[in-house]
């Protein structure tokens, strides 16, 4: 990404503090506390339910947001209750660190579906625009600063809010399915890789490359050890349905080269009509990249899921990815199911 001649400070401006959203079906506004992760996560569920009912956020996802050192509820959250202080609303804006060429302010949250249409989530798309900006307006590198937000087709009306907001359409991501039939195949790597589960003894390793693999990969950013932490030690992350290519370099040392990482949320199953696992994170280094690796990593992942019964895998693509990861997934049996956007503000 190019660096900008002035800081990111500057370019955003003077940023005032977000002016709270005022709204007469809402009884009070205030930052939400650890206290308030269980009422979220019904929210969420309320609204996933109607927005994108595929993929529901588990409860250890948003309680994992509240452990982060960089989330500090009491500035980058907002929740509107009702007067018996259920909450209605919910908007956390994530401003993760690692950020190494590109800064990124994340808005996540939304209103009850029941109270939707009145207004509510553009005063609290306000709010959360008005903390991203002084999020960014924190930063004195000269690295362009995104307030990257999704919204899935599905419900178009988050789309277009955030369209009303100043946001423009940056990328589709596409959610892909692969059922477990018959065509489900073991693919030998080449030689010199080896194949191997993911164990926790690789954890640090895998994660260095996943930072070095995934560079390349559209508004991604180095992940903190206490983000993949919270990822490899979820509730739902699964070692069983994990893989880790190993190659051997010139000198003879065996190195991680490639990973497929999956998690299976079984609290799900039930509502999207069939069991089967979720594939977060897949890459190989980029000097390893066209030798088959990633396709060998994903026929170990496929087949794994197979045995253990598993009726269909999961996936979500960039659908311009540069290093073609589309294609890799339509080669492998993959269809597209869904799609979401992402929608950017640029300093
Ligand atoms: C996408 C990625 C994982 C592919 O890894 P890889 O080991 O090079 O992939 P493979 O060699 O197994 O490729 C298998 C097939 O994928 C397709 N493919 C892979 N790279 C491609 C490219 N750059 N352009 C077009 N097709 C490509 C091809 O069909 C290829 O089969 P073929 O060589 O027989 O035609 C790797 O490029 C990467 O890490 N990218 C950055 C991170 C990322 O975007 N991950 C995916 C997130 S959803």
């Amino acid at each position: 990404m190019d660096l900008h001649e002035t800081s990111l400070a500057e370019r955003v401006g003077v940023a005032p503090a977000p002016v709270l959203p005022q709204h007469p079906d809402v009884a009070a506004w205030r930052p939400a506390t650890t206290a308030d992760i269980d009422g979220i996560w019904q929210l969420r569920r309320a609204m996933g339910e109607v927005d994108h009912p595929n993929y529901l956020t588990a409860r250890g996802a948003i309680a994992a947001d509240f452990g982060y050192s960089h989330f500090h509820a009491e500035l980058d959250s907002l929740v509107g209750i009702d007067a018996a202080g259920s909450i209605l609303a919910v908007g956390m804006v994530m401003f993760p660190p690692r950020q190494v060429s590109l800064v990124r302010s994340m808005p996540i949250g939304g209103v009850h579906p029941r109270l939707r249409g009145r207004g509510i989530g553009r005063q609290l798309l306000a709010w959360q625009l008005g903390r991203a900006k002084q999020q960014l307006a924190s930063s004195t590198t000269t690295l362009p600063g995104w307030i990257l937000s999704y919204a899935d087709e599905r419900s178009p009306q988050n789309a277009a809010l955030f369209e009303h907001a100043g946001l423009s359409l940056a990328r589709y991501f596409l959610t892909l399915e692969r059922p477990l039939d018959a065509s489900v195949r073991v693919i030998d790597p080449a030689a010199g890789i080896r194949v191997a589960a993911y164990t926790a003894a690789v954890s640090a390793e895998v994660h260095r490359t996943r930072d070095d693999s995934f560079m390349d990969h559209w508004g991604s950013q180095p992940m903190s050890d206490e983000n993949w932490n919270a990822f490899v030690g979820g509730k739902w992350f699964r070692p069983d349905l994990s893989f880790v290519a190993y190659g051997t370099d010139a000198a003879g040392t065996e190195q991680v080269v490639g990973f497929v990482l999956s998690t299976a949320n079984e609290n799900i199953w039930a509502m999207q009509g069939f069991t089967g696992s979720y594939i977060d994170l897949v890459g190989v280094l980029s000097g390893w990249r066209g030798r088959h690796i990633a396709q060998s990593l994903l026929a170990a992942q496929l087949a794994a899921g197979q045995a253990l019964g598993h009726e269909r895998v999961t996936l979500a693509v960039d659908s311009a990815s540069p290093t073609g990861a589309l294609g890799l997934y339509t080669g492998m049996g993959f269809v597209p199911t869904h799609k979401k956007m992402a929608y950017t503000l640029e300093f």
